[in-house]
């Protein structure tokens, strides 16, 4: 008896050793044909297949751990990896590119190739969803900011001339890097994904979809061309000639999957976001999606059956000042505005932070359950730890009045938005702030200050250098002066009468919306400034990009204020030394109000008091054995000390 189950045992495991990697398994006679959707099943060089994808966005993830989600993701039992493409990373400026070492603000994260390559070595294909247009909750879609310098004869998402000319020259950058790592050339690329959710917009314009279709075959694209839709929108945001239409949903599953049966008969079937999670806004409280509806409905879709890509396997983080936003009223006035946060946890598969979650080992055992090709996976990495590091102490701090005088400047009669600036090469200022100051204004008591229409997004009024506007601090205060929410906003500035003053008005940019309008200009543009309704003309603007450069050639920091002062918005810096190597970590920033974190001239996040996020996720990647600089732009009331912490914390105030 114990022998036969010795033997039992030995045999199970010599199968299991000789099973055929993926490649193996699809590649083993020669690379003949690529991905095809002519038929009611996938075919990839002569082989039946189902494809079992999830999303990892190469921009999301340090590119150190690259190798660790992706190894996470081919051990659960997929054999695909979905990405998007950021335009706006690559092309940061108009006509500058980095592919990775290329000098932006997020080089590292931009080394595509190493991506696609890594996918490959850790035998996953690789399904690329190159937009132009992304969504993916991040930063204006996917574009860059400079397209708005275009202004009213530009229309994005449209065969329009200017938009397409933007969209063309990137294109002819993009698409040769990737065609050289299709499957049939050997590579990992089995399918891309044109335009993202196109039928939500409305504008059925086959002309763009066939003008984007168009410039990829001319830059040598010869693997499969899908779009994805929800179902219930039909064929709109599609051209059914030259695509396969793939769906996003998450619930309904035979619905939804007889609907897109019917609308491409004989076709595979195939679910390009099956959302596992979702994510948070600003001010709202923190989203989750239960473990039992993600295995109902993820199931119900393996059992259908179809390929489904787990929109996300890993959501990752939207670094810096990269989260978008949505505008609940679809105008470009920002009436509706509501910023997402920069955590783009997701609730799902693998957490923010890497570590496996309850969806990880349930979608493992559906995925060995429905997945009838049996290929070779890895073992499930090893967690990586994180590390409570002791609390750093500020020491230094830089207000606001020196921050401006050490900023890229471009003076203007009227005010104007942060992307219409003449700076960095032409093509404006994207992300951060931008103040706009006024000098010499005699103001007699109890004057009042009008912005016309909305600022986008936030402002706060300083008068001589002091804060004369609210703090804004809780979700209730966004009803306050000050905020996106308050139309034609005013403001008394001075109880006593003064001579020669200064005003300053520091505008924060929360991130552009990722769907749904596209005017998304930042700053004050939407009318005049006016002082007891007399237009002001004459303007310094100033750019506080917290570029890593500028950030780190700061001058005149001084020893911190004893003294707790919210007057005028400050930068604080402190020190964090590691010995050895460095651990992941969350930055703990509850007890600060608003503004972000910069740890060694990067910036990490935003942060804002109201919740519901809390915590800023801290990658070792980011940190350094030694001396780490903690830098925090605070934009109201300082606490003394960053604090670490092991677990993210939500929290709404
Ligand atoms: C400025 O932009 C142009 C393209 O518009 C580019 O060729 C040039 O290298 C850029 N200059 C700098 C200093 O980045
Ligand atoms: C699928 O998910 C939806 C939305 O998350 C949920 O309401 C529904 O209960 C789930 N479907 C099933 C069949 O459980
Ligand atoms: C803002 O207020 C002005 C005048 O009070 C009004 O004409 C305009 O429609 C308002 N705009 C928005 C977007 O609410």
């Amino acid at each position: 008896m114990f022998s036969l189950i010795f033997v039992v045992g030995l045999l199970t495991q010599l199968v299991a050793s000789d099973l055929p990697t993926n490649y193996e398994y699809f590649t083993s006679n020669g690379i003949h044909s690529g991905l095809s959707a002519d038929q009611s099943e996938f075919i990839l060089n002569g082989k039946t297949l189902k494809i079992y994808s999830g999303a990892i966005h190469y921009f999301r993830v340090p590119r150190a751990y690259w190798r660790d989600r992706i190894r996470k993701l081919r051990a659960a039992g997929c054999n695909a990896v979905e990405t998007y493409i950021a335009w706006n990373l690559h092309e940061y400026e108009s006509g500058s590119y980095d592919f990775g070492g290329g000098g932006s603000e997020m080089s590292d994260f931009l080394y595509l190739e190493e991506f696609i390559k890594t996918a490959q070595e850790e035998d996953l294909f690789v399904i690329i969803r190159s937009g132009p247009f992304i969504c993916a909750e991040f930063e204006f879609g996917g574009y860059p900011s400079f397209i708005l310098r275009d202004g009213e004869k530009l229309w994005v998402r449209t065969n329009n001339e200017y938009y397409m000319n933007y969209v063309s020259r990137w294109f002819n950058v993009l698409m040769p890097i990737l065609a050289k790592h299709q499957f049939t050339k050997g590579g990992a690329i089995i399918m891309f994904q044109v335009e993202n959710e196109y039928a939500l917009t409305g504008y059925q314009d086959h002309n763009y979809l066939w003008h984007l279709r168009q410039l990829m075959l001319d830059n040598g694209i010869v693997e499969l061309l899908v779009t994805a839709d929800n179902p219930w929108k039909g064929t709109a945001g599609t051209y059914t000639e030259y695509f396969l239409m793939t769906g996003n949903f998450d619930s309904d599953v035979e619905k939804n999957l007889d609907d897109l049966k019917a609308l491409q008969p004989g076709r595979p079937l195939m679910v390009m976001e099956y959302w596992s999670g979702w994510f948070d806004y600003w001010s709202r409280s923190h989203t989750t999606k239960t473990l039992d509806n993600f295995k109902t409905n993820y199931s119900a879709i393996l059992a259908y059956p179809a390929s489904v890509n787990l929109y996300m396997f890993i959501g990752g983080t939207s670094f810096g000042f990269l989260s978008g936003a949505q505008n609940l009223a679809f105008d470009d006035l920002n009436t509706g505005f509501l910023p997402m946060t920069n955590s783009y946890d997701y609730s799902a598969l693998l957490a923010e932070n890497g570590d496996y979650t309850d969806k990880y080992w349930a979608a493992k055992e559906l995925l060995a359950q429905y997945n009838t090709i049996q290929t070779k996976l890895p073992d499930t990495p090893e967690l990586i730890s994180r590390v409570y590091y002791p609390w750093v102490s500020m020491e230094k701090q830089l207000e606001l009045s020196y921050l401006i005088a050490q900023a890229p400047s471009f003076q203007t009669s009227s005010p104007v938005s942060m992307e219409n600036m003449d700076i960095n090469n032409g093509s404006g200022q994207s992300y951060g702030y931008v103040v706009y100051r006024k000098r010499g204004l005699n103001l007699p008591k109890n004057s009042v200050l009008k912005i016309e229409g909305r600022v986008c997004d936030t402002v706060i009024v300083l008068v001589n250098g002091k804060r004369v506007s609210p703090v804004l601090e809780k979700a209730a205060d966004l009803n306050n002066f000050g905020t996106w929410r308050v139309n034609d906003s005013t403001l008394v500035l001075n109880s006593e009468e003064l001579v020669d003053a200064q005003l300053d008005l520091l505008v924060s940019n929360w991130g552009r919306v990722n769907v749904g309008a596209y005017r998304q200009y930042k700053g004050i543009w939407q009318g005049d400034v006016l002082i007891n309704d007399e237009p002001i003309y004459s303007w310094i603007m100033y750019a506080l990009e917290f570029k890593q450069s500028w950030t780190n050639n700061l001058k005149y920091w001084q020893d911190v204020s004893s003294v707790v002062d919210n007057s005028s918005p400050t930068l604080y810096k402190g020190y964090l030394w590691i010995d050895g190597t460095p651990g992941d970590t969350y930055v703990y920033m509850e007890e600060w109000t608003k503004g972000v974190v910069i740890v060694n001239g990067f910036v990490l996040s935003r942060y804002s008091k109201m919740g519901p996020q809390q915590t800023l996720y801290l990658p070792a990647p980011l940190l350094k054995e030694g001396q780490n600089e903690i830098v925090v732009f605070e934009e109201f009331t300082p606490a003394t000390q960053v604090k670490f912490v092991i677990e993210p914390v939500y929290n709404n105030h």
